[in-house]
């Protein structure tokens, strides 16, 4: 780098930012060339999210190899990613809360101080972005322009990163007239983290694993990722932003950031119910979301409605009631087990202008994975870029899998049928009921509903699952996961807990609050609810019971449905079976109370006794 004279006024720059930046905002500015000072890529693209852009993007990527158009007949405009066998789900171990205090952070956060952080950052960082273009895009969560909406720039020098936040959040070039000469946004910086220093460095998935870190600043609303290309620990917008920060944000200004999908279930009258719902990651909140009830339900006249997919953001409105919005504007799908049976809305989401990562690639250029509709194919590429026939084996024969467990989908929420009239309405939409779930093979029932607002805040604060494989971690081991948001609370859990019972007193009429569990096994293992489609019987129950129009039993755990309280209505559903799926066994749920207490030991000097007043009152109910 050149050295600059002493008594240079204004800092000269390397990078003639001010010339092309599409922004006055000094503060934007002054950000991008420090970034760029410190990474050192061969040029700055300020991106406008125009379609040409797009085009260029995707025509850039394709000729160096980075992806595949897919067959232009089958899977219109759309593309295949193939990551790094290493680079594949979000890394927990790897994501810090860098609040200033470690208190503020609580004892499941990785904590590290901010100063201590960005210095290691900054060592690894050093021109990171060598050989590369930074990309510089700015976008709005939610609505733009919408008050409730709130704007971040993510600067990255991944295409694909830049390619896919133009599909899940809005990108456009409008965010700068938007955020004028603000400073209220979110600074998001990224990078795959290995410069390209000769042509072989430029492989198609650039990642560095070992220098990975996933970092946030809640003071500075700021973010810093490097090392990973995939998902959430890449298109920052989602769950570094939109939760991790958001979270913190709405715990001062007293609303909700939370990992929930929200739908819209109209009954028969015509009326409109919203019900949003928190499951760990990839335990159904997209195939929820979307779900199409069964045909006989349908003839009744219940009709579903999707609104979001993963993400809510909810506040008071003006008459205090709870109102959300998705901040999100697509999708970021599990691909395997989607099917036209399972999930059409999906299939149909992901029918065209769609990005996929680390799917199987068909002969005739189109995408497959495991649990699609239809025979097996005889000849596949695998995610891994290799040969695949239904008869591959691994080293230690086992079987092969075509699509990675965590092979996704990025999808547009425009093309899914059954979006919301109001799913862009900056004013959110009505919450009447909150649902909270996990992944239990054993010992929860398949839904009951909470005494009142503070029994609902324990059932989200236990929730527990079997880890699946959206991170890394042992798939099926049981852990945790309160509100799903034990890898997304940007603070302290404990205080979390409080905020959410500070949120049902200060709201006029709080949602009701649910438990579901679709995932309860025999002892055989067979699932003993069908799922999918089929839990639109229960999501009736929810809704009924929101407006007063269904019965309920009391039992230990909650309200509970009996079996005639569910429309049976075109399936063929045993009492014996039902009897099977709903059955609490005290002993059981007694020993488990000891892995709630677990978790509020780790939180005790936060931990709300409201809480510990509901343990000792659920206790007493066996
Ligand atoms: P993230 O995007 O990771 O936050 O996950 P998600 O909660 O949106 O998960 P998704 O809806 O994609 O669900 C993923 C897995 O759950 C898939 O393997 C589905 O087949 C399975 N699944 C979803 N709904 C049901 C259900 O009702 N019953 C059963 N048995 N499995 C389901
Ligand atoms: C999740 O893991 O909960 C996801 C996918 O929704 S990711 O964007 O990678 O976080
Ligand atoms: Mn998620």
């Amino acid at each position: 780098m050149s050295t600059k004279a002493a008594n240079t006024v204004a800092p000269m720059c390397d990078y003639p930012i001010n010339d092309q930046a599409p922004t006055s905002n000094q503060d934007v500015t002054r950000w991008v060339e420090r970034i760029a000072r410190l990474c050192g890529p061969d040029r700055i693209h300020w991106v406008d999210g125009s379609q040409e852009e797009n085009d260029a993007l995707f025509k850039m990527m394709v000729a160096r190899g980075h992806c595949i158009k897919l067959n232009e007949e089958k899977r219109p405009n759309s593309y295949l990613f193939r990551s790094d066998p290493r680079d594949v789900a979000r890394v927990e171990s790897r994501t810090f809360i860098c609040s200033v205090s470690r208190d503020d952070a609580g004892p499941t956060n990785n904590w590290m101080a901010p100063e201590e952080m960005k210095t290691k950052i900054n060592a690894i960082a050093k021109g990171c972005m060598k050989g590369r273009t930074m990309y510089v895009i700015p976008f709005s969560m939610g609505p733009i322009g919408s008050p409730i909406s709130k704007i971040g720039v993510e600067i990255t020098d991944s295409p694909y990163v830049v390619v896919n936040m133009r599909i899940m959040t809005r990108v456009s070039g409008k965010i700068w007239e938007v955020l004028g000469d603000s400073r209220d946004y979110v600074r998001c910086v990224h990078s795959v983290g290995k410069p390209i220093h000769t042509p072989e460095d430029d492989v198609p998935w650039p990642c560095d694993p070992a220098n990975t870190y996933i970092t946030h600043f809640p003071e500075e609303k700021t973010i810093l990722s490097i090392g990973s290309g995939y998902g959430g620990n890449a298109l920052l917008g989602k769950k570094c932003f939109a939760l991790r920060i958001a979270s913190t944000i709405a715990r001062d200004e007293e609303w909700l950031a939370e990992h929930m999908l929200i739908l819209g279930v109209k009954n028969p009258a015509g009326e409109k119910t919203y019900v949003t719902a928190a499951f760990p990651s990839a335990c159904g909140k997209t195939n929820f979301a979307m779900l199409i009830p069964p045909k006989e339900l349908k003839d009744e006249g219940w009709e579903v409605s999707c609104i979001g997919d993963d993400i809510a953001w909810i506040k008071p409105g003006p008459d205090g009631k709870l109102r959300a919005i998705n901040p999100e504007a697509g999708f970021f799908g599990v691909a395997p087990g989607t099917s036209a049976g399972t999930n059409p809305m999906a299939m149909e989401s992901c029918s065209k202008d769609t990005i996929f990562t680390n799917v199987a690639l068909t002969d005739d250029g189109d995408v497959w994975w495991e649990g699609i509709d239809g025979e097996t194919p005889a000849h596949l590429i695998d995610w891994k870029g290799n040969e695949w026939t239904p008869e591959t084996k691994d080293a230690n024969g086992k079987p092969v899998l075509a699509a990675h467990p965590n092979s996704r989908f990025t999808a547009p929420a425009r093309n899914c049928p059954i979006m919301d009239p109001e799913w862009e309405n900056p004013a959110g939409v009505e919450v009447g009921a909150m649902v909270f779930g996990g992944r239990r093979m054993t010992t929860i029932p398949l839904v009951f509903q909470s005494f009142n607002w503070q029994h609902g805040v324990y059932l989200g604060a236990t929730v527990g699952s079997e880890q699946t494989a959206a991170a890394e971690g042992k798939v099926g081991s049981m852990r945790r996961d309160p509100f799903a948001m034990l890898p997304f609370c940007g603070y302290h859990m404990g205080d979390y807990f409080r905020h959410w019972l500070k949120m049902g007193k200060t709201v006029n009429e709080p949602p009701r609050i649910f438990h579901v569990n679709w995932f309860r096994k025999t002892e055989e293992g067979k699932w003993l609810w069908p799922g999918f489609g089929e839990n639109a019987r229960v999501l009736k129950w929810i809704v009924q019971r929101v407006n007063g129009g269904a019965h309920a039993s009391e039992t230990a755990l909650g309200w509970m449905p009996r079996y005639e309280d569910l429309d049976w209505s075109g399936l063929e559903f045993s009492r014996e079976d039902w009897d099977e799926l709903m059955k609490i066994d005290n002993e059981t749920l007694l020993v488990q109370t000891l892995g709630h207490e677990e978790l509020f030991l780790k939180l005790w000097d936060h931990m709300p006794k409201e809480l510990l007043w509901q343990r000792d009152l659920l206790i007493s109910r066996y």
